[in-house]
């Protein structure tokens, strides 16, 4: 299993100083070894954006049903039915329909005065402070208020739900994640019960009322089992996922003050900005696929039952598809990026994370219009399947 590379550069996703840096070790990816094989870990990896587009659209060679990352995959467990970011069609087609159903724009957009408020909440108490952490005091509380307000989690547990869900994620420096099972969240169990007997205007309820075909033509109601997995799957692919975003916003920001303060001038350049930092500091960028029979990258064999990892923040700074890559830049003409995915998986909360990272900044800059951040005290996550700030502590001005 050899691949025609003469370059030694070196990537995997559990390094801790190439987490903390991977750009440069991505352009030579990009470079020298357009398709990466890591005999440690055993999994090749595509980092150019044309090949992003290959793997994520061919999801019968490239597939999610043994798990959409390395770890998931090595483990080689069983998915509870209903994951359907770890399926494959057909049942990912019927399962995802099913929650698109709920998952209306909407409903999206009707959560935006009460994110707002939130925002509001977080902000307030540090006008005048001189410091503020924009993952601990609003990243870490955004999206997890914005999930539970979907699902219906009353106010007192939310911090509860969101731990359990985030500590799963967390990784020794340097380490692998460890996976034994994939099941549905009990947390949510009683959640589903109350609402059962007191249907509200939430997510929670359309799902106990949706009608559907199952698999065998019959007209049902979804089961106890079958909603705890849809909620397990929104209350993770959600929460951390937009929180790093909310300390990525943050951090570019603060390192592109002239641009910043475009943003406070025009507020109507806020939505581009956020696209932008999408692209430029994805929250999650070790995504993969099983590879179902032998398919050729330039010249070489990737044999079936090999993992391959498509590198968003490697395709989302590939200098063949953007101009100036490298470069931060809020007025892009069109950001096509991987940074949601592409194809079949592309991720169903897009619209809500948008959303989320749009509030969160216009509050943030009608308040503090001007931050630099204390590096001394700022700390990446510990995780292989996102990338972003676990701590990021400013001094507002
Ligand atoms: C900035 C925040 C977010 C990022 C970067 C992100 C990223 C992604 C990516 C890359 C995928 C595709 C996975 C694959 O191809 O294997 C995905 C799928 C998914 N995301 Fe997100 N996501 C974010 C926020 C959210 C939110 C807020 C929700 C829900 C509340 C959500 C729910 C989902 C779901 C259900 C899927 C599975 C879609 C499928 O397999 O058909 N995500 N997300």
């Amino acid at each position: 299993m050899s691949v025609t590379s003469t370059s030694d550069v070196y990537y995997d996703p559990y390094d801790v100083d190439i987490d903390a840096d991977p750009y440069p070790v991505y352009m030579r990816l990009r470079a020298e070894a357009p398709l990466y094989y890591n005999e440690k870990y055993d999994f090749f990896a595509v980092s150019r954006a044309d090949d992003l587009d290959r793997v994520l659209t061919d999801h019968e060679t490239f597939i999610s049903g043994r798990g959409a990352f390395l770890d998931f995959i090595r483990a080689d467990i069983t998915m509870p039915p209903g994951m359907f970011i770890f399926e494959d069609p057909p049942s990912h087609t019927r399962h995802r329909k099913l929650v698109s159903r709920v998952f209306t724009p909407r409903r999206m957009a009707e959560l935006e005065p009460q994110i707002r408020a939130y925002c509001a909440r977080s902000l307030d108490p540090f006008v005048g402070s001189g410091r503020f952490d924009f993952v601990a005091d609003l990243g870490a509380q955004v999206p997890m208020r914005t999930i539970s307000l979907l699902l219906g989690i009353p106010d007192s547990d939310q911090e509860a739900v969101r731990d359990q869900t985030t500590g799963s994620m967390r990784t020794e420096p340097g380490q692998p994640m460890e996976i034994k099972t994939v099941g549905s969240p009990e947390m949510y169990a009683e959640y589903i019960d109350w609402r059962a007997e007191h249907p509200s205007d939430d997510l929670m309820t359309d799902m106990l009322r949706a009608e559907f075909e199952d698999e065998t033509g019959m007209v049902r109601r979804l089961t106890r089992e079958e909603i705890l997995t849809y909620c397990g799957l929104i209350g993770s692919a959600g929460n951390e996922t937009a929180s790093r975003l909310i300390g990525w916003i943050g951090k570019v920001l603060a390192d592109h003050p002239d641009q910043r303060r475009e943003l406070v001038e025009d507020p109507s350049l806020i939505p581009a900005a956020i696209e932008e930092v999408l692209r430029f500091e994805p929250p999650g960028h070790n995504f993969a696929r099983y590879v179902s029979r032998d398919v050729e990258f330039y010249g070489t064999t990737v044999p079936e039952g090999s993992v391959m990892i498509h590198l968003i923040g490697a395709a989302n700074r590939d200098e063949r598809r953007f101009v100036d890559s490298e470069r931060f830049d809020i007025h892009r003409a069109s950001v096509k990026h991987f940074t949601f995915g592409y194809g079949i998986h592309f991720c169903l909360g897009a619209a809500l994370a948008r959303l989320e990272g749009r509030i969160a900044l216009e509050e943030i800059l009608k308040r503090f219009p001007d931050w630099e951040i204390d590096v001394d005290n700022a700390r990446l996550t510990s995780a292989s399947v996102v990338r972003g700030w676990e701590t990021l502590p400013a001094f507002l001005s």
